[in-house]
């Protein structure tokens, strides 16, 4: 299927790294202009160097800390200034710590929502008069199905998730009127840098060896593995294509079948 994707332009957050990356570069394949954003300058540059090589596109980093709503500003308008238009935003960037409430303190709480849910609100905030101004848009979170499916380990994610699904869907009902379109991709557990730590603290709260909780997760998934990084990026990037505009204000799962109930029964033997 021809995705109609060439020639368009997106905003990427965290595209150094992980799912970001991997969807920059899917995007990139498919013929789109994209500017990416991360802390680190120097794995920024290395990734968007690394995408335009293979893709021949224009890609265009720009440092930005997302928990500052000045850095948030300065990179929808500079991507902006550099791609021409946004046809696309993809916001990623976002990461809560695991953990329950017994561990949790108030600084993991304030950290879960300033970036996963308010670095979003800020990259919205500057990018959709841009999209009402150019007559149209369309919108890509990435947040988690810990959202939708809630689990007492991941208390802290599924309060920011749930944030953010209530966002998309909120904003899908205001926005629709300026023809931008809006979804939400929700993964489970998928193979990126974030997969060891988060197996670390489960093993800590659960007084299990790494080993063991390495393969906990996984078994609560029917299809018995967790997702690649490619798995998440093919979706967002389907779901970025002009094709998938109707699709708006709903939530996809690429999880498997992730059953948290599972989990937590696991986690309570
Ligand atoms: N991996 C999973 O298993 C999983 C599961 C469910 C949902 N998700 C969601 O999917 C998205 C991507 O996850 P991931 O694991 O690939 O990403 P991640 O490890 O949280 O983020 C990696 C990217 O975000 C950048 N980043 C981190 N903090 C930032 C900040 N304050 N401002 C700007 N950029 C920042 C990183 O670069 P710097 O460090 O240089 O800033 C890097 O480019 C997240 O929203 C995550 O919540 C992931």
């Amino acid at each position: 299927m021809e995705l109609g994707l060439g020639g368009k332009t997106a905003l990427v957050t965290g595209g150094s790294e992980g799912i970001g990356r991997g969807i920059a570069l899917g995007l990139a394949r498919e013929g789109v202009d994209v500017a990416i954003c991360a802390r680190r300058a120097g794995p920024l540059e290395e990734a968007a160097a690394a995408i335009a090589r293979e893709t021949n596109r224009k890609i265009v980093p720009i440092p930005a800390d997302l928990t500052n709503d000045a850095d948030a500003k300065n990179f929808v308008e500079q991507g902006h200034r550099a791609l021409g238009r946004v046809d696309i935003m993809v916001n990623n960037a976002g990461s809560a710590p695991g953990g329950v409430i017994e561990h949790l303190s108030e600084a993991d709480w304030e950290q879960s929502l300033q970036l996963k849910f308010m670095g979003y609100v800020r990259c919205l905030r500057y990018v959709l008069p841009i999209m009402v101004q150019q007559g149209g848009g369309r919108v890509v979170n990435l947040i988690g199905n810990d959202g939708v499916k809630p689990s007492y380990w991941e208390i802290a994610p599924g309060a920011a998730n749930a944030a953010g699904q209530n966002l998309t869907r909120s904003l899908a009902g205001q926005y629709g009127r300026h023809n931008i379109s809006f979804c939400a991709v929700n993964p489970g557990p998928v193979r990126t840098e974030r997969w060891a730590g988060l197996v670390a603290a489960m093993s800590r709260d659960m007084k299990l060896p790494y080993e063991e909780a390495d393969k906990l997760a996984p078994s609560s998934i029917p299809l018995g593995r967790i997702a690649e990084v490619e798995e998440v990026a093919n979706l967002v990037v389907m779901l970025a294509s002009p094709l998938m505009h109707m699709v708006n204000g709903t939530m996809i799962e690429v999880d498997g079948g992730q059953e948290k109930s599972l989990m937590d029964r696991l986690r309570d033997r």
